[in-house]
């Protein structure tokens, strides 16, 4: 009787503590589950909600690669300084002279190349020369960046050359030249009669006067791009155009015009 009575109090607690716990934790485990559920349900839903929506989650996704993969197919290739072509390719011999590479920085290795020229440097390390690889081993390079690289080792070395602009720069210059045919002086006559003889047949304002080839000499000696280029930008007391409403086309006629009647051939 004492026994079991002892037993039962000795349960009890125990008895108190588990169905607190159980008591507990049920609701617990239940509410958990139910997150669990409401969260996977959202989670396979989202997606696919609308078409849009998984469009729009496709494209968010792959967008980093889309945009790494436009950058790579458009970009126009940005050409390296002298130096970081130095430092990525050609260091490893003309830091310290190996093979016989005259070294960076040295001016007694570097003298007698100097004196060879720039041009000539140049195009013995696009080429290569004897130990020499061509462009550094680094097909890679651009010949603007094998130049630069060139000049800015010759000039650590005392050299004065002066590293090519980047062909970015050269290009739309290049194009523009090319698409702007040499005017034709047939056509000009009527653009210069209508607006530029107001000051280019009498010289007013000290221009080059129509037909004098004392006063034109000089000028056609630049060549008719400069002249023509000259011409649509302003020069001294020339303004842009000759001050007219015209197309580059009927200027370049007129350039034309006046280059041959000074004494210029097209
Ligand atoms: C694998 C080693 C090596 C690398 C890399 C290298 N060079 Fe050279 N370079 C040489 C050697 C060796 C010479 C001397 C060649 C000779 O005149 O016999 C030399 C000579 C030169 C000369 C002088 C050429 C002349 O006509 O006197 C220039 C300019 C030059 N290198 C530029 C470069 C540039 C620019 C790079 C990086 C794009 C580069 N080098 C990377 C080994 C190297
Ligand atoms: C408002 C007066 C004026 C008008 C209008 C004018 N020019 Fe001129 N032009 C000048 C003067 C001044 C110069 C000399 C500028 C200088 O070299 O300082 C000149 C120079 C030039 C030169 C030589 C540029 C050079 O580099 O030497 C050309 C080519 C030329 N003009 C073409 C034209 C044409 C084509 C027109 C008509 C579309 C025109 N000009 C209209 C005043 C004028």
């Amino acid at each position: 009787m004492a026994d079991s009575h002892a037993k039962m109090t000795q349960a009890t607690p125990q008895e108190v503590i588990i169905s607190i716990l159980a008591g507990l934790f049920a609701p617990l485990l239940a509410i958990f589950l139910i997150v669990q559920l409401v969260l996977g349900i959202q989670d396979n839903h989202q997606p696919d909600a609308t078409d849009e929506a998984a469009e729009q989650a496709t494209l968010n996704r792959i967008k980093p690669f889309a945009t790494l993969v436009a950058l790579d197919a458009n970009a126009p290739k940005v050409e390296k300084s002298g130096q970081e072509v130095y430092d990525a390719v050609c260091t490893s011999c003309h830091a310290a002279g190996a093979l016989g590479a005259p070294k960076f920085d040295n001016k007694g290795d570097w003298g007698p190349r100097i004196a060879k020229g720039y041009d000539t440097l140049v195009k013995h390390a696009i080429e290569g020369i004897n130990q020499m690889p061509a462009r550094g081993g680094d097909g890679d390079l651009s010949d603007v960046e094998v130049a630069r690289a060139v000049a800015y080792m010759a000039n650590s070395a005392g050299a004065n050359f002066k590293a090519p602009e980047p062909a970015a720069a050269a290009a739309p210059a290049a194009a523009g030249a090319a698409t702007v045919a040499k005017g034709d002086p047939a056509k000009g006559k009527a653009v210069y009669d209508a607006h530029c003889s107001a000051c280019h047949a009498a010289g007013v304002a000290g221009a080059p006067k129509f037909g004098d080839k004392a006063s034109w000499d000089k000028r056609i000696a630049q060549g008719y791009d400069t002249l023509l280029s000259h011409a649509t930008k302003g020069i001294g007391a020339m303004p842009p155009k000759g001050g007219a409403d015209i197309s580059d086309a009927d200027l370049a006629d007129a350039v034309a015009y006046l280059y041959v009647e000074g004494g210029g051939k097209l």
